[in-house]
């Protein structure tokens, strides 16, 4: 086996999942499996989450056309959204895979017909395509501006070749203990629905809510619920509530590949960045920065062996980083964690992320393709 593995605990997977089935109730739930469902491996977490039942998400979301794809060559049955924006030349992927497309544009419903007309030419075959609209309440990033929302969708819902099933929008600080700015989105949402509403417009499944909002802010689960972060065993932030009791899904592991002594003075890795004060050990772990283990987290990160914690010293190269172990009786192939837990000793994402200001989510996600994924259930 390769020396570094990450373990991808699909019964925590699916413990965080049904808490917040619980916590959401009668909602729907999308599980938003993209970027490799953050790092765990979409394929592998959509199925089994496929798998669990009819708890199971109703739809999953992913950011482009070739992840659906995929989705769709391993089997996964269940509706899928795409959130980016999609070209001409990824319009076929939407069809062949029956992939929700999400527009908030003229331009999205030209790409549309041009495929439907490319790819159905046959006027009796052609199906309708299933669409979400994406609103723009204050995120500034995809969408379409609330002012200028009703007159878009009174025009996709006039054009029959389209089936409207849901209407999202996305919250910018959810996460955030100030919730002022999300009630003023979740309301510009709201007054799009009840004039939607009122014109008898069929909008099909009403979404908003990414993690902050489904620990914080019933009010904003309209239909359904987006999970991401939550899924994978993680907190958005550190300024949400706890309300959904969760589990981190991966756990990264390493084996010791070299032991060497080294005497004070003696300095370790690119730029002598450490200096040994005194006699020590030094141990390698084939893990660097290719592998999503930042240059930055140089000297500032611990990992665990035989249950105590050391610290790692030097500059993280692209392939391995040192550690101190004094003067500890460590031995080459002695199992490293690097995120994970035993007995009282535990690591986290939070850990690494705190370490370079940014949050789990990017830890996770930055796991390198070279680390293989062992699944457990
Ligand atoms: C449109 C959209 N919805 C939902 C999510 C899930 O967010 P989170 O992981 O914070 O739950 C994301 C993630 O980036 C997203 O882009």
């Amino acid at each position: 086996m390769h020396p570094s593995y990450a373990i991808i605990n699909l019964s925590n997977l699916k413990r965080n999942f049904l808490n917040i089935r619980n916590k959401v109730k009668d909602k729907k739930i999308m599980a938003v499996v993209k970027a490799e469902a953050y790092g765990h491996g979409m394929v592998e977490c959509a199925k089994y989450l496929e798998s669990i039942g009819n708890k199971r998400p109703d739809y999953f979301s992913v950011a482009f056309p070739k992840e659906g794809e995929k989705l769709r060559k391993a089997e996964i049955k269940k509706p899928i959204l795409v959130f980016e924006p999609f070209s001409k030349r990824q319009v076929h992927l939407l069809f062949k895979y029956n992939l929700i497309a999400t527009i908030f544009n003229l331009e999205h419903l030209k790409i549309l017909e041009w495929g439907l007309e490319k790819y159905y030419p046959n006027k009796i075959s052609k199906p309708k395509i299933k669409i979400h609209i994406k609103v723009d309440t204050g995120m500034n990033r995809l969408g379409i501006s609330e002012k200028n929302a009703l007159d878009f969708i009174l025009k996709v819902n006039q054009k029959k070749i389209f089936h409207i099933d849901g209407i999202y929008t996305h919250f910018a600080c959810s996460d955030e203990k100030d919730k002022s700015f999300t009630f003023l989105q979740i309301n510009k949402f709201k007054y799009i629905l009840n004039e939607l509403k009122k014109l008898n417009i069929d909008y099909g499944w009403a979404h908003a809510a990414n993690s902050g909002a489904i620990l914080d802010l019933p009010d904003s689960y309209f239909d359904m619920v987006r999970p991401g972060i939550l899924l994978y065993g993680y907190y958005p932030s550190l300024e949400t509530k706890h309300s959904i009791v969760l589990t981190p899904v991966m756990s990264l592991y390493s084996k010791v590949a070299s032991v060497k002594k080294i005497i004070k003075g003696d300095t370790v890795s690119y730029g002598r960045k450490f200096t040994a004060k005194k006699s020590t050990k030094i141990i390698s772990i084939p893990l660097g920065y290719a592998d999503g283990v930042n240059r930055n987290l140089s000297n500032k990160i611990e990992v665990i062996i035989k249950e105590k914690k050391y610290k790692q010293v030097g500059t993280i190269t692209m392939d391995r980083f040192m550690v101190d172990i004094k003067k500890d009786n460590i031995k080459v192939d002695d199992k490293v964690i690097m995120l994970g837990k035993v007995k009282n000793n535990y690591i986290s994402a939070w850990d690494w992320s705190n370490a370079l200001k940014t949050i789990p989510y990017e830890i996770t996600c930055s796991i390198g393709n070279r680390i293989p994924r062992i699944y457990k259930s």
